[in-house]
């Protein structure tokens, strides 16, 4: 059954979503569009709708860049504020596309809505699911937590393994029923795509961006009779030839694309600069204490500043290892994360075992897995002594095998 849901339902979600999308857009192009009931009822749409189309793409970005660039989301996350912040950013918005789609339903459920008339029953079973699956993300984010951080030990190698036509569930068949069922409504979406409205995911009219201008004209209120007449149709598709204020009109655009360059800027420049940069995860030796003062034959906890601590982050910059001397001139160092989801693992001396406390994860001494749903053995971090100083080389964590 495993395989059905996290092997052949994937493919068959795609191949449906392409095949048929690509189909209807040649047979029926006109009906590639989210066929807006703007005009039938615009109030509780805006309310619904922007919550929802802001919230979701970024929560959708935030699923798919670090499934694009692992390593760099693990550099980023390695960083304990970092994580929180994400975190949290992402349970907002979570809560936000909540709140977007119970407006987007709501507005469609009273007897007398206009919006109702013009709903289909694959509108329902969209909404239904989206919902499902916003709230089973907030249900996620708030019970398995540090989700941004397990997503790439779990589901980023899976979705990868059925990219590279090789699939491997091994990494998402342990992890608990809420998270898969997120999952499964994920690829639910995907199979509904090219039945229903959001084809118009793909529909976003980028020409837009330049062509002509337009000008609306509102013709809400009653007009007074000594006004102008009104062009013959509404929409210009050019500026008129005769601007009634041009001044104030060059000003009002340079301004216009001013404002959008500083903004592009802001947000561009360090988002580049952090990908170029980032893309060599820093690596950097941590003393950890005197050789001495380590028997050989002893596990102990160590701590130490991960590889790019922020200025701000405080006693949270610190991370730790597991370090065992093996003999006087050898020592191994073992990631304190659990391979499952992150949570930091035990020692216990007295059975030679790590115990991870979340799911009962267990691993031997040399960090193999013993036993529980751990998919692979613990991470181990290059150790070496220096000056009679015990060093870690430090890393983006070490979780994520792509
Ligand atoms: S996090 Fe699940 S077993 Fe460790």
């Amino acid at each position: 059954m495993q395989n059905f849901f996290f092997i052949a339902f994937p493919y068959i979600a795609l191949i449906l979503a392409i095949g048929v999308g690509l189909y209807r857009y040649y047979s029926h192009r006109f009906t590639y569009s989210s066929l807006s009931s703007q005009l039938l009822e615009n109030r509780q749409l805006f309310w619904g709708s922007v919550p929802w189309h802001y919230g979701i793409t970024l929560i959708l970005l935030a699923h798919l860049l670090p499934w694009l660039f692992p390593r760099t989301a693990a550099a980023v996350l390695g960083n304990s504020t970092r994580l929180l912040v994400m975190e949290l950013t992402g349970l907002a918005l979570g809560f936000y596309c909540v709140f977007g789609i119970i407006v987007l339903i709501g507005r469609r459920l009273p007897n007398n809505s206009r919006a109702r008339a013009v709903t289909s029953p694959m509108d329902w079973i969209l909404l239904l699911v989206l919902a499902f699956q916003v709230l089973s993300g907030v249900g996620v984010a708030l019970f398995e937590r540090w989700g941004a951080l397990w997503y790439l030990s779990t589901a980023v190698p899976w979705l990868w393994s059925l990219v590279r036509l090789h699939p491997d569930t091994s990494t998402v068949t342990g992890l608990p029923v809420l998270i898969q069922a997120h999952i499964l409504s994920g690829f639910v979406v995907i199979l509904l795509f090219p039945f229903t409205r959001l084809v118009h995911v793909f529909a976003i009219p980028l020409e837009y961006l330049w062509r002509p201008y337009q000008v609306v004209v509102w013709n809400s209120h009653p007009r007074q009779p000594d006004a102008p007449p009104l062009p013959k149709t509404a929409v210009l598709r050019s500026p008129p030839s005769e601007p009634t204020d041009p001044e104030r009109r060059r000003a009002l655009s340079r301004l216009g694309v001013l404002a959008g360059s500083i903004s592009a800027a802001i947000v561009g420049i360090p988002s580049i600069g952090f990908l170029l940069g980032l893309r060599k995860a820093p690596e950097v030796w941590r003393g950890l204490g005197n050789a001495d003062s380590f028997q050989v034959g002893e596990t102990v906890e160590v701590s130490f500043l991960d590889s790019s601590p922020l200025p701000w982050s405080g006693v949270t910059a610190k991370t730790a290892a597991w370090l065992r001397r093996e003999s006087p001139q050898q020592f191994i160092a073992f990631a304190i994360n659990c391979t499952h989801l992150g949570c930091p693992v035990r020692w216990l001396p007295n059975a030679d075992l790590f115990m991870c406390p979340c799911h009962g994860g267990v691993f031997y001494k040399d960090g193999t897995v013993a036993s529980g749903p751990p998919p692979k053995a613990l991470v181990t971090y290059p150790v070496r002594v220096r000056d009679g100083v015990v060093e870690i080389l430090t890393s983006p964590l070490p979780i994520t095998s792509i």
